[in-house]
């Protein structure tokens, strides 16, 4: 036996005992005729006592451990005098009789603890040593303890899991795919799947009524702190349900983890906001709901000035910051710089302040008269000691502009509360997204989302402007999760690729299967998939999904640890007679 406790058992009862502990040494320190060495294994730090004057012999061999170091001791549990009150078993140590060393350690790259000296290049590189810090593996507890959970509740709901395949066909779902040459069928490639979205909807044809799958989907996109090119899913799909149905389940979902987790219940139905709607009052289909400051158009009051960056601009939107018509100058001047950095794109941002004693100050004064300016004011429900924002220009970009500036303000402001949740379903969103480049439709979810049943008449009239049946579950401004009500019926089905400019051949070719399928009696059915990763990384308060998943990949889909991507042998790329063309 290796082992008789773990390093974070033992208390102040076990004083006395006997024991043998395993684990790495943290720490070792000497002090007079004393050696001290935390001991650390996954449940905690225990304290073991070398004494120079009972055996001399241990305590030299005790003084010669390097940091992780692994060994095993035994002693007798002890009283300590100096009580460390911050670890569980901070009021007892061990006095040891007995060390082996079970394996030696070089000097490790970084210090394994919380505040480690280890830049995230170098943890990503020596990944495993990186999981021995407390506050990695805490992460990685909390997703293995929400995985469960959650199959628990699905389980208790009659949901099926069910494993579908890794080697598929390309699933469109907006990103690009990995693909997979195959050997025995030279010439021709499996994509990774960017979701199981066909297949789940093959196993409601198949009738089992309830499906999840808690899955790997892997998505060849632009990487950033919420996206991994292959991250998990918590996938669902369920027969004879209405969106309503739907969300009900999966609202209960999440109640029921942050219920788990974090100890909060959400008692009341959580808000529904459309699309619309959310672009209209925070330039984004995933608003961030823990603060206000929702946007204020202004169009209809900056005409007749003659001022052309109003005149000429199709949209005035603004926000209004809470107490903040004390910004200098300078304060101002960084919000400018903010927005007119490349990410955010505007040309430049104008202000107005309602001053404390009522009086108006503004940087577009010499245009309008403090009666228009307070027009402004009023619309936007300024206090004295407000600060509004105004941003002009194209809708929709200058939405997402007015977007970034007011994350960007929320944050200064401290109004994103890491320890606040809030909790939003967006609906209604349109059907089609417009394409300028490609001058063609694409599905804004994917194309096997059902159009709302009041829009179906519009489809070819009116294409832009139909409503899909489509929801996101929307975390304090992060899309936590996203799916829809289904196209069932094989006809509609085919109007919707050929609304997508898919030829029937292509439709044929791609998916075929599914649409053969749907001929052998497709129940109505819909469902959604959460980002486990994002779930988890919101409920551990993190900004990176990447410090929830064991192994993942850096900004440029590499793992620097096992080095992949790599090139391969020239006898693999001839058995699956492919030819490498160096880049130019
Ligand atoms: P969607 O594409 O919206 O829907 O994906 C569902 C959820 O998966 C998460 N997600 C990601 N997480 C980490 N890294 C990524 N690269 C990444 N991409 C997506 C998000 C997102 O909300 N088949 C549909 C679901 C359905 O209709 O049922 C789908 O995949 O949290």
């Amino acid at each position: 036996m290796y082992r008789t406790n773990t390093c974070g058992e033992l208390r102040i009862g076990d004083a006395g005992s006997q024991v043998t502990l395993a684990g790495w040494v943290q720490r070792s320190r000497k002090m007079g005729g004393m050696t001290f060495v935390d001991l650390r294994d996954r449940y905690g730090i225990t304290q073991i006592v070398f004494d120079n004057d009972t055996n001399a012999e241990l305590c030299e061999t005790a003084n010669k451990l390097g940091r992780e170091y692994v060994v095993q001791v035994t002693g007798k549990v002890a009283e300590r005098t100096s009580k460390n009150p911050n670890l569980p078993t901070g009021d007892i140590e061990i006095l040891a009789t007995d060390l082996k060393i079970l394996n030696r350690s070089d000097v490790p790259p970084f210090t394994i603890e919380d505040n480690t000296d280890g830049g995230d290049d170098l943890r990503m590189r020596y990944r495993y040593l990186d999981l021995r810090r407390n506050c990695v593996r805490n992460n990685l507890e909390l997703r293995h303890r929400m995985a469960f959970e959650i199959r628990r509740y699905l389980d208790k709901h009659g949901f099926i899991e069910v494993e579908t395949p890794i080697l598929i066909k390309s699933t469109p779902e907006g990103a690009r795919d990995f693909v997979v040459p195959s050997r025995m069928n030279p010439g021709e490639f499996y994509a990774l799947p960017q979701s199981p979205q066909t297949f789940k909807q093959l196993l409601m044809v198949s009738g089992f009524d309830r499906y999840f799958q808690i899955v790997k989907c892997f998505r060849d996109e632009d990487l950033r702190a919420d996206r991994q090119p292959e991250f998990t899913q918590i996938d669902c799909e369920m027969s004879f349900v209405e969106q309503e149905d739907v969300l009900d389940m999966f609202e209960g979902l999440v109640k029921h983890i942050f219920k788990y987790v974090k100890d909060i219940d959400f008692t009341e139905p959580f808000p529904r906001m459309t699309w619309a709607d959310a672009m209209r009052l925070y330039g984004s289909d995933k608003p961030d709901t823990r603060f206000g400051m929702q946007f204020v158009e202004l169009k209809d009051l900056t005409g007749g000035a003659g001022f052309s960056v109003m005149d000429d601009a199709e949209y005035v939107g603004a926000i209004v910051a809470p107490g903040c018509a004390a910004y200098t100058r300078k304060q101002l001047d960084q919000l400018t710089d903010f927005v007119k950095r490349p990410q955010v794109g505007a040309k430049g941002m104008m202000w107005v302040k309602l001053e404390q004693d009522g009086s108006i100050k503004s940087s577009v004064g010499k245009f309008y008269s403090d009666e228009v300016l307070r027009t402004w004011l009023e619309r936007g429900e300024a206090k004295p000691g407000d600060l509004m924002l105004i941003l002009a220009g194209q809708t929709m970009k200058t939405r997402k502009q007015l977007n970034e500036l007011r994350l960007h303000v929320g944050t200064e402001l401290g109004l994103r509360d890491p320890n606040k949740f809030s909790c939003l379903w967006v609906v209604d969103f349109p059907l089609f997204e417009w394409d300028d480049e490609t001058q063609r439709y694409y599905a804004m979810h994917h194309p096997f989302t059902a159009p709302n049943p009041d829009d179906i008449n519009m489809l070819e009239s009116d294409t832009g402007a139909v409503r899909a049946t489509a929801y996101d579950m929307v975390v304090n401004g992060n899309e936590l999760g996203g799916g829809s009500i289904r196209i069932h019926d094989a006809e509609l089905q085919d109007k919707m690729f050929r609304l997508l400019g898919l030829s029937e051949e292509e439709a044929r070719y791609k998916f075929g299967f599914l649409m053969n399928a749907f001929k052998y009696g497709a129940p109505p059915h819909g469902g959604l998939a959460f980002g486990f990763d994002r779930f988890v990384s919101i409920l551990a308060g993190l900004d990176s999904i990447r410090d929830v998943i064991a192994f993942p990949k850096n900004n440029s889909g590499r793992d620097t640890m096992i080095d992949a991507p790599s090139v391969i042998d020239q006898s693999q790329l001839d058995e699956l007679k492919i030819a490498v063309v160096a880049d130019e």
